[in-house]
C-alpha cells in the first residue's frame, strides 16, 4: 500500500502546503479534545456510508471487509482506552480515518469517497444528539412520576398558595406539585417534537454542494434510523439549527426546574418549614455547626444559568454565518454538550430528591391560616347572595381589616361580628371560611379541590405509565 497522506498532517496538510502549523495553532484549531465524545457515532455513520458505497459498487466487497474489521478494532480500542488520539490529526474524524488507514491500508483511503467532514460532522452531532434526546426523555418522565407520586399523598394537605409571594388562596400542596407536572411534560413534548428535525441525515451533501457519486442517500437514511434526507446540501452542512432548538428546549426545561428547586429551598427555609430534603442532598457549614444547606437544589437553580448560556452562545455563533460551513459551526460542540451532561445529570438528582422530600403539613396549614387566605370565599359567598362582586369585595375587605385588629383569621371572627358587617352573611358562611372548604370549591377542570386533583393525577399515571 501507498503511505497516508494523513500521517503527514504533523508537518503540513497536503503538497500544497509549504510549512506546518505552530503548536499553538494546532491547539486552536483542533477539536478532538472535546470531540472524540462523538466517536460512536463516527464509526455508525462511517459503517453506514461503506455499506452503501459497496451495494452502490463504488468500493469493492473487500474493501468494505476491510473497513469493517478495522473500525471494529477502533471501536475496541476506545472502549478500552487505549485508542491513541492525536492532536495534530485535529478531530474526532480525521483521528479514527488515519487509525483505519494505518490498519487496513488502501480501504481505509476508500471510505471517505463522496463524503467530506462537513456532511459527517453534522451526521455525527445528529446521531449523537438523538440518542441522548431518547435518555432525556425517560429522565423527564421519571421526575414527572417522582412529583406524581408525592402528590398522590397529599390532595388533602392544605398550603398557601401565593400570589406576589403573599399568601392568596388554599391549595393542596398536590395541586401545586402537579403544576411542574405540567411544565415538564410540555418540555418531554417539545423534545419530542424537535426529535423530528434532528433526525435527518446530512450525508451525501459533501462538502457543501452534493457529490458526483451515485450515493443512496435513503440507504443511509434507513441504516442509521434517520426519518428523512436533508434535501438541500448547502443547508445540510450549515445551520445548526436543530441545535439552537435543543438548546432552546434545556433552557426553558432548566427554568423550569430553577423554579422547583428555588421553592424547595424556601420551604426548607425556617421562615417557611414547609419540608425538610434528606440529609443527602445538603450539605453542613464548616464554620456554622446549626446549618443544613440545600447545596443541591441551588446548584440545581443555579445551573439553570450556563444552560441558558450556552443556548446565548449557539445563537450567537449562528448569526450571520455565510453559507454554507464555517469553521465557527466546530465551536457548537462544547456548549451542547454541556447542556446535555448538565440537564441529564439534573434531572436525575432532582428526580431522587422529589422522592425524598418529608413534607410538614401542619406547618403548611398553619400557613394558609395566617394570611387570610379565604377571604375572596366569602366575597363569592355574597355574591351567590345576590350582592355584586365589587360591593362584596369591599365588605370583605372590612372584614380582613377586623380580623386583623383582633389577631384573628377570618374563620375565628364570631359569628355575630360578620353578620354585623352585612346583612346577607348568614350562619352557613363559616363553612366557606374553612381551609377545606375554600379549596373543595374549586371543583373545576383544574382547579384544587381534591376531586379535580386526584382525576389529574389518574391522568398522568395513566400518560406515564409505571416507567
Ligand atoms: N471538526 C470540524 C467541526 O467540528 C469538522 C468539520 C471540519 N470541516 C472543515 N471544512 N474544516 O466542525
Amino acid at each position: 500500500m501507498s503511505a497516508n497522506p494523513l500521517d503527514n498532517k504533523a508537518q503540513a496538510w497536503s503538497a500544497l502546503f509549504s510549512e506546518p502549523m505552530s503548536e499553538l495553532v494546532q491547539r486552536y484549531t483542533a477539536s478532538v479534545g472535546f470531540d472524540k465524545r462523538l466517536w460512536r457515532a463516527d464509526i455508525d455513520g462511517s459503517l453506514a456510508h461503506a455499506e452503501m458505497l459497496a451495494a452502490q459498487g463504488i468500493i469493492g466487497a473487500s474493501d468494505l471487509a476491510d473497513i469493517r474489521r478495522g473500525l471494529a478494532q477502533i471501536a475496541q480500542e476506545i472502549e478500552a482506552g487505549r485508542f491513541e488520539w492525536k492532536l495534530e490529526l485535529e478531530d474526532v474524524h480525521l483521528n479514527i480515518e488515519a487509525r483505519l488507514t494505518q490498519l487496513v491500508g488502501d480501504a481505509g483511503k476508500r471510505l471517505h469517497t463522496g463524503r467530506s467532514r462537513n456532511d459527517q460532522v453534522a451526521t455525527d452531532v445528529r446521531l449523537w444528539l438523538r440518542g441522548e434526546i431518547d435518555g432525556l426523555a425517560v429522565l423527564l418522565a421519571d421526575l414527572q412520576r417522582a412529583l406524581v407520586e408525592l402528590a398522590a399523598g397529599h390532595t388533602d394537605t392544605v398550603m398557601p398558595g401565593f400570589t406576589h409571594l403573599q399568601v392568596a388562596q388554599p391549595v393542596s400542596f398536590a395541586h401545586h406539585l402537579l403544576a411542574y407536572v405540567e411544565m415538564f411534560a410540555r418540555d418531554g413534548e417539545r423534545l419530542a417534537d424537535l426529535r423530528r428535525r434532528v433526525n435527518r441525515l446530512p450525508l451525501g451533501a459533501a462538502a457543501l454542494a452534493g457529490t458526483s457519486y451515485a450515493l443512496d442517500r435513503e440507504r443511509v437514511a434507513r441504516t442509521l434510523g434517520f426519518e428523512a434526507v436533508s434535501r438541500n446540501s448547502l443547508d445540510a452542512v450549515s445551520d445548526r439549527d436543530f441545535a439552537l432548538e435543543f438548546a432552546a428546549f434545556a433552557s426553558i426545561a432548566m427554568v423550569h426546574v430553577s423554579r422547583l428547586a428555588e421553592e424547595l429551598v424556601l420551604w426548607m427555609s425556617q421562615a417557611f418549614g414547609f419540608i425538610d430534603l434528606a440529609d443527602r442532598y445538603c450539605t453542613g457549614s464548616s464554620i456554622m455547626p446549626q446549618k443544613r444547606n440545600p447545596d443541591v437544589a441551588e446548584l440545581a437553580r443555579g445551573k439553570a444559568g450556563r444552560v441558558v448560556g450556552h443556548l446565548m452562545a449557539l445563537l450567537t455563533l449562528m448569526k450571520g454565518q455565510p453559507l454554507a460551513y464555517n469553521k465557527d459551526n466546530q465551536e457548537d460542540k462544547e456548549p451542547l454538550f454541556d447542556t446535555v451532561d448538565t440537564l441529564r445529570d439534573t434531572l436525575r438528582i432532582l428526580a431522587e430528591m422529589v422522592g425524598g422530600i418529608v413534607v410538614k403539613a401542619d406547618a403548611m396549614e398553619r400557613a394558609a391560616r395566617r394570611g387570610y387566605a379565604t377571604a375572596t370565599d366569602l366575597a363569592d359567598y355574597l355574591v351567590k347572595k345576590g350582592l355584586p362582586f365589587r360591593d362584596a369585595h369591599e365588605v370583605v375587605a372590612h372584614a380582613v381589616k377586623v380580623a386583623m385588629q383582633q389577631g384573628v383569621d377570618l374563620a375565628e371572627l364570631p359569628p355575630a361580628t360578620l353578620q354585623g358587617l352585612h346583612p346577607l352573611i348568614g350562619a352557613d358562611a363559616a363553612e366557606v371560611l374553612t381551609l377545606r372548604g375554600s379549596m373543595a370549591a374549586r371543583d373545576v377542570i383544574g382547579g384544587t379541590a381534591p376531586a379535580q386533583v386526584r382525576s389529574q393525577i389518574e391522568r398522568h399515571r395513566q400518560r406515564l405509565g409505571a416507567g
